[in-house]
């Protein structure tokens, strides 16, 4: 695999710890050749503190996906570093309290917007303020988790979901056209601060240990990390609009 995405200029959301999907994403990306862009959500300090783990230098911007101006202005931010993208990652998600941990049937309906606004419609905005930048050829991808069921917990993150793969589809419709490809990689439980901040979490580390076909860590994000790259790489020429499972092969199989 060494330098599969050599000359490759990726945009990277979605890192806030080492743990983070995206970090893992960022660094193989930089092992294997890829010029990386990092952005970051409020605590930028922090951010920028764990890009500095990375093997090679990345600069890093400020994006809260909910904000317009800074969505309007992210291209112009991007093209200080880079003339143009190959690819863009989005890793972001977010539900207040109230809308995890069996809050389901009680949760209002402003935090449901609000996880819907940062871990689905998000997408949609990433795509199109990176637009002006993508090269033909060029992948986007997002974090998915399997929204074909009804899982303990997870609640409106779940629909959230079910909302982001609804959203890869007519992305993938209309950036099609375009010669963007638009995909998901599923990914079975990894120990991150987001995983960490769903009451209840455990669950979903149990069942996939117990039940992965072919087994499952929860603290290794490589296999995700190598499923973003591959389909940000020119490997997936004629893929869209699609989810790929790395979960072990937990989504196959029943009880
Ligand atoms: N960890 C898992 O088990 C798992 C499994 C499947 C999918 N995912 C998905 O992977 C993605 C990344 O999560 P993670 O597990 O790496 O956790 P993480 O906590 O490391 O990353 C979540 C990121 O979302 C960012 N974010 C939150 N609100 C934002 C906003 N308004 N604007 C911009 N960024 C914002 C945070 O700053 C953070 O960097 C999420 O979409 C998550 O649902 C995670």
């Amino acid at each position: 695999m060494t330098g599969m995405l050599e000359g490759k200029r990726l945009l990277v959301t979605g890192l806030i710890t080492e743990q983070s999907l995206a970090f893992g994403v960022a660094k193989l990306a930089q092992q294997h050749g890829a010029q990386v862009i990092l952005t970051g959500f409020g605590r930028m300090s922090l951010v920028e503190r764990i890009a500095k783990r990375l093997p090679a230098p990345a600069p890093v911007l400020e994006l809260d996906v909910t904000d317009a101006e800074q969505l309007d202005s992210l291209a112009e931010r991007v093209k200080e570093h880079t003339d143009g993208l190959d690819g863009v990652l989005h890793s972001i998600a977010y539900a207040p309290p109230s809308a995890l941990g069996g809050g389901f049937l009680t949760a209002p309906w402003e935090d449901v917007a609000t996880a819907l606004h940062v871990s689905a419609f998000s997408f949609k905005s990433l795509a199109m303020a990176t637009l002006p930048l993508l090269s033909q050829g060029a992948g986007i991808v997002g974090l998915d988790f399997d929204a074909s069921k009804a899982w303990p917990v997870y609640d409106w993150m779940g629909v959230s979901k079910a909302t982001l793969e609804s959203t890869c589809r007519y992305l993938a419709r209309d950036f099609g056209p375009k010669g963007i490809r638009v995909n998901l990689v599923a990914a079975g439980p990894v120990r991150t601060l987001a995983a960490k901040s769903i009451p209840g979490f455990e669950a979903f580390e149990e069942a996939w240990t117990g039940r992965a076909p072919l087994g499952w860590n929860l603290t290794d994000s490589e296999p995700v990390a190598k499923a973003c790259l591959a389909l940000l790489s020119d490997w997936f020429p004629a893929t869209t609009g699609e989810i790929v499972h790395v979960d072990g092969g937990f989504h196959a199989v029943g009880v």
